[in-house]
């Protein structure tokens, strides 16, 4: 008999390639997203790709009341919980926003899993939780930092809600996976990032440039402690990342786990420069970004890179996209849309 997953924040840009691999993998999926940051016709890419229509509930996961109905509509094997607010910027301005939205959506859901006997959670944690590190690559042992935004923060403290709830109820258990840079788009193109408005991340930023939405990309920096002066990130395939939320959904239901709270770095292990991403994505692409260098953006961090060793070990997932196909397919997906908007 097939689990049932219940994905929160399922239209997401994460949530919905996630969606698609659970679906292949022969998981039955139910998504809850409010579509206060994605769009209704994603699921029609999710049914293009797997010939599947997934149930879908505009619900917001703040309204308990509403949410308690789909706990009692379906008997759920595991949630993966994606749904919350992830603009850093906009945290700092709107913060009650953010720890209300993160917060509660989340302690909703810990609380349906109590009542309905769900037992495994998987949360989408952040590279955040480590700010700029000492020493490079980040493994789970790096200590955690002080967050530097309201948002990150909430990821900080999303992580402590899950560690002393798993420790005051047995009957629940959840692997947080601290995710690095999730770029680029499902290979077929139906599925992809849909920022709204001006993008704040990188490659959203450097496609509508190419696509001609955007006058120019800023490059923030080109004076950092690194070897071409610009900032260095773990940029991780979007598939490859909804991968490792089927591997976790496995462990967990496949009772593989070792604790009952256990964190995963999800990144490639290596780190790559804001210049080299975008000199490799004009290569791949045959085309010519306009971009400038500028000042630093505030509260940028110098560089960050993951140490996978610890899930590769343990969960069997390993990062297997490229870089170069990744940007492929980040401007496939922003062509894509360009021929729908026409
Ligand atoms: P996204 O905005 O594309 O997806 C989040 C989805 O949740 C959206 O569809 C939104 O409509 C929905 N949502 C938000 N609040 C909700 C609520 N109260 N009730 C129901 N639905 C709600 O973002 P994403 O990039 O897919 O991120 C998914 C998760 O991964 C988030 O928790 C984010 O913080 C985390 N994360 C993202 C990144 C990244 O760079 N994209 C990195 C690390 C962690
Ligand atoms: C990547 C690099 C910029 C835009 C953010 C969140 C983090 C996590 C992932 C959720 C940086 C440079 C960017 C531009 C640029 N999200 N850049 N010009 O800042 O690593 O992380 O998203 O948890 O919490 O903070 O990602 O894509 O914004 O930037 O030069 O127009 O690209 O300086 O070095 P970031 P990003």
């Amino acid at each position: 008999m097939s689990k049932y997953v219940l994905v929160t924040g399922g239209t997401g840009y994460i949530g919905s390639h996630t969606t698609v691999e659970l679906l292949e993998s022969g998981y039955e999926v139910v998504i809850v997203d409010n579509l206060s940051n994605s769009e209704r016709f994603v699921l029609k890419g999710i049914q293009k790709i797997t010939g599947r229509k997934v149930p879908f509930h505009k619900v917001d996961c703040r309204d308990l009341a509403r949410l308690r109905r789909i706990f009692r509509q379906y008997k759920f094997d595991a949630v993966i919980h994606f749904a919350a607010s992830k603009a850093v910027g906009e945290s700092v301005e709107k913060p009650l926003l953010y720890y209300r939205n993160n917060l509660d959506s989340l302690m909703n859901i810990l609380t349906l899993m109590r009542e309905f006997q769900v037992p495994n959670l998987v949360f989408s944690s952040s590279c955040t939780v480590y700010g700029q590190a000492e020493k490079l690559p980040v493994s789970e042992q790096t200590p955690r930092r002080e967050a530097t935004s309201p948002y990150g923060n909430t990821k900080h403290i999303c992580e402590d809600i899950i560690r002393d709830s798993v420790a005051a109820y047995p009957e629940i258990r959840s692997i947080a996976l601290r995710y690095f840079n999730p770029i680029g788009a499902h290979p077929s193109a139906e599925i992809g990032e849909l920022p709204r408005g001006v993008p704040n991340n990188l490659i959203p930023f450097v496609t509508q440039t190419a696509a001609g939405i955007r006058p120019m990309l800023s490059v923030f920096g080109d004076d950092y402690n690194t070897p071409d002066g610009s900032c260095i990130r773990d940029y991780i395939n979007v598939v490859d990342l909804a991968k490792a939320h089927v591997v976790a959904v496995d462990r967990m239901t496949g009772g593989k786990m070792k604790q009952r709270f256990e964190f995963f770095n999800v990144g490639t292990g290596r780190g790559v420069s804001t210049l080299e991403v975008v000199k490799t994505f004009e290569q791949v692409n045959h085309l010519k970004l306009n971009y400038k260098i500028v000042g630093r953006r505030a509260g940028d961090i110098e560089a960050v890179w993951a140490d996978p060793t610890y899930a590769n070990e343990e969960l069997g997932w390993k990062a297997e996209k490229t870089l170069e196909e990744t940007l492929r397919s980040a401007w496939a997906w922003q062509q894509h849309l360009d021929r729908q908007a026409k």
